[in-house]
């Protein structure tokens, strides 16, 4: 899903979001485990003070689970609940229930001493579009056997899906606007796909992947494209549009397809798993 942001959407976004947040005690902010930063919108710290929060690095399949390590530990010293998934296998359900759950301990032994039992933590989640968010409510509401319905203090129409004795979850996900207007943010959210290809040149793209491939995953574009890792991006583009076979009318080199080439296997890790930014450069 591609959305183009205006203004308004985004006043929109915000006025539904701070409705919704008032219902719940802890947010599930899931970002991308490629760009955990570009994938964020600082905007949230605001929304859900005085929330807990878990951060879910996701698509952490298609992340260096070294540097996912790197990114919890960080995520972890700043005051985040943390967890890594991929929010399409079911296998982390049990883990994030029992993570949900412990954020919010305090707030159930509160309610447990003022005799209040059986109210279950509510959670919500949110996150920029495409980083995984109904995948991950589907994971969740597929295992869940009860969805609950309208309740007393409840805005009219909001499900709520409730995972287990003590956790339910809100059925619509928070839309957070991405921070496109930083170039460099723009660029990454783009090259992982969440921005339309065609709001940025192509060509652009892949040179600014190839240079960042080239000095961070040393070896990554030989692997692939059997390609000697001595020549400069400029170059290498234009190896790979020999080696695909790209050409153009009169047999000129097609550097476009072979951006969009590099790009696609990119997306689709066929070049590995490759996470975008470093927590040190934070
Ligand atoms: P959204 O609600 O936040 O907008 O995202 P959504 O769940 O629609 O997910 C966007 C795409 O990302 C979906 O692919 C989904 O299958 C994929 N996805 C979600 N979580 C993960 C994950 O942890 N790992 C991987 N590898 N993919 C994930 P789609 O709509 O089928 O598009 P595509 O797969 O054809 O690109």
């Amino acid at each position: 899903m591609n959305i183009q942001w205006y203004p308004g959407h985004m006043t929109k976004a915000k006025r539904m979001m701070q409705e919704n947040i008032k219902l719940i005690d802890i947010i599930i902010e899931l970002v991308d485990a490629r760009i955990p930063i570009s994938s964020k919108n600082p905007d949230i710290d605001e929304l859900a003070k005085n929330k807990k929060r878990l951060i879910i690095l996701n698509k952490a399949d298609l992340a260096a689970p070294e540097r996912t390590k790197r990114w919890e530990l960080w995520f972890s010293a700043q005051g985040f609940y943390v967890w890594k998934m991929d929010a399409r296998s079911r296998n982390n359900i049990k883990e994030v229930t029992e993570l949900i759950k412990e954020a919010c301990q305090e707030k159930i032994e509160r309610d447990r001493k003022r005799g209040i039992i059986n109210r279950p933590v509510r959670a919500m989640v949110v996150g920029i579009p495409n980083v995984g968010k109904s995948t991950f409510i589907n994971t969740f509401a597929g295992k869940a056997c009860t969805k609950t319905g309208n309740k007393p203090g409840v805005t009219k129409g909001k499900q709520w899906i409730r995972l287990n004795k003590y956790v339910e979850l809100l059925d619509t996900p928070g839309i957070l606007w991405p921070r496109f207007e930083d170039q460099e943010v723009g660029r990454k959210l783009a090259i992982i796909g969440t921005i339309r290809d065609e709001l940025l040149e192509i060509r652009e793209l892949a040179y600014y992947l190839l240079d960042f491939l080239l000095k961070s995953y040393p070896g990554i574009i030989n692997n692939r494209f059997n390609i000697a890792e001595n020549h400069d991006k400029i170059e290498v583009l234009n190896m790979i549009a020999e080696i695909r076979n790209c050409k153009l009318k009169g047999n000129e080199l097609d550097i476009d397809k072979a951006a969009k080439i590099l790009i696609d296997e990119f997306r689709s890790s066929k070049l590995g798993r490759v996470t975008l930014e470093f927590p040190e450069d934070n």
